[in-house]
Formats: C-alpha cells, structure tokens, sequence
C-alpha cells in the first residue's frame, strides 16, 4: 500500500506538472477540435478518441479505489458516485453524441490525454480512501457548497455542450457561432462550468487531490478558452466582440 506521505509528495509534483502544462498550453493550441492539424502523428477516428481517453479514468480509479484495504465510508461513496457520474457522460455518452463522424484526433494527443487522465484517476482513487471521512461530514458547509457549485456548473457545461453539438445537423462538420445559454456573455461557458465543476469537487472532498485535479483542469482549459475567443474572432467577422473568454464582464 502506498503510505499518505509519498502520495502527498507526488500529487504536488503532479501539480508542478501542471503549471509546465499551463504555460506550454498557452503559447501552443493543443491540436484537436478547431485546433487540429498535421504533424501530431497519425489520426484516430475523434469520437473512438474522446471514448479512449476518458474512460480510462474510470478504469484507475476504481482499480486504486476498489482494491483498497481502508474502510470506504458513505461520504467517500457519495464522492465516487460524483466522479462516476460525470465520467459515465464524458467517456460513455459524450463522445457518440458529437457531430463529428469523419473527423479524426493525432494519436499524441489521444496518448497525452490517456496518461493525464490515468494518472489523475490513479491519484484520485488513492487519496479519497485515505481520506476517512466521517458521516457528518456531508452537513459540513464545505460539502454542501461544494455540491452546489459542482451540480450547478454540471448543469452549465452539459447544457453548453449541448447547444455546441447542436449547431451541426447530423452529418455536419462546419462551425458557426453559438448563441443562447451562457454563450450570451461567455465564448467557453462548456469550459467555465467544467472548472467550476471540479473546483466544487476539490471543495466537497476537501482534498489535495480534488484541488490537483481543479487545478490541471484550469491549466488545460484556460488557455483552450483563451485560444477559442481568438479562433471565433478570426474566422466570424461578426462574432459577438463584447462576449469574454470564460468571466461574464470580466474577461
Ligand atoms: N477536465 C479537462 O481537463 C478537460 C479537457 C478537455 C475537455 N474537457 C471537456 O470536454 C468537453 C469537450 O471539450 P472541447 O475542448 O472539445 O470543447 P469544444 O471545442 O467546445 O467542442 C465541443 C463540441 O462541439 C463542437 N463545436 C465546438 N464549437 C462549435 C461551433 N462553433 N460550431 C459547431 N460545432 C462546434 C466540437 O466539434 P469539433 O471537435 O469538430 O471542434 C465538439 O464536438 C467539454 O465539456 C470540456 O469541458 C475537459
């Protein structure tokens, strides 16, 4: 069994990981999505893409979580019902409801993405069964503020989502400019809620796992949303110049 404190210590290295991710992110577009282009290696069908690399946090999660020796306690289930709840939509439901059949991702990203969710599950699955809460820690504020926020901005990145997928007719694989929902006043509000989501999870497990995990998710997605504004602004000359990147009024 891998003792609290050597897991301590890799988590924060993880993190250190994370701030390279964040600072190569912003001065190069991962290269999926509206971002894709040649040179990243050869192509995988993009949804069988997106079904690989997210399910496999489903997979080191529970194998660190199931094969555990510590007692998992009701608010520690509550905590893996959650994880599972949103990687059962983004591995399972998510990838096949994208209009994007014909469309492929460079296997490097794919592989990039299988190690960073991997590893993120492994250290999510190892940290929630250390972590021994007891039952009274569900009327704890920081779980119920926590559940809000992670509810909530679930709600705000699938119905996103759900306004992005249906911009295409099936078939379909242009772009054109969202609208409706956070899109009003945001160009990623799908990102925003993703990150709040995760955020809310940090907070409801009080963990320095959750928190790594809310932090790598910001260091992918804030440069993504960054990188998106300035897409939409070059190719739609008349895309909505007040909206903000991912901060309604404020950036
Ligand atoms: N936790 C994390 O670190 C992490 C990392 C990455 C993604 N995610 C989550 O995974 C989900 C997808 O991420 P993403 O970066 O692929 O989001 P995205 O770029 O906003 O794309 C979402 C879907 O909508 C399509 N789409 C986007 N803009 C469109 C437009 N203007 N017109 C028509 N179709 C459009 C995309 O097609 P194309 O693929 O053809 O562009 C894709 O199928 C999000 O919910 C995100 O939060 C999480």
């Amino acid at each position: 069994m891998i003792s609290s404190t050597f897991l301590a210590y890799a988590m924060l290295a993880w993190l250190g990981v994370a701030v390279v991710a964040l600072i190569a992110l912003w001065f190069v577009d991962a290269p999926y999505g509206r971002r894709s282009r040649a040179g990243w290696g050869p192509g995988i069908p993009n949804q069988l893409a997106w079904f690989l690399m997210e399910s496999v946090v489903l997979i080191s999660f529970y194998a660190t979580f199931l094969t555990t020796s510590n007692h998992i306690g009701v608010s520690t289930w509550i905590f893996a019902s959650l994880l599972t709840f949103h990687y059962v939509n983004r591995a399972l439901i998510y990838p096949w409801r994208t209009r994007t059949k014909g469309k492929t991702m460079p296997l490097s990203v794919m592989l990039m993405s299988m190690t960073f969710n991997t590893v993120n599950g492994f250290f999510i699955g190892a940290d929630l069964t250390t972590l021994s809460r007891a039952d009274s820690w569900l009327t704890d504020p920081r779980f119920l503020i926590g559940i809000v926020i992670f509810f909530s901005a679930m709600a705000l990145n699938w119905h996103s989502d759900n306004i992005l997928i249906n911009l295409r007719k099936p078939g379909e694989t242009g772009y054109s400019i969202p609208r409706g929902g956070a899109f009003t006043w945001v160009t990623s509000p799908n990102l925003l809620g993703e990150i709040l989501e995760w955020i809310g999870f940090a907070l409801l497990t009080w963990s320095l796992s959750g928190l790594t995990f809310a932090i790598w998710t910001c260091a992918n997605l804030i440069p993504r949303a960054r990188s998106n504004q300035r897409w939409y602004f070059e190719h739609f000359p008349d895309y909505p110049r007040e909206r903000r990147v991912l901060i309604p009024g404020i950036w």
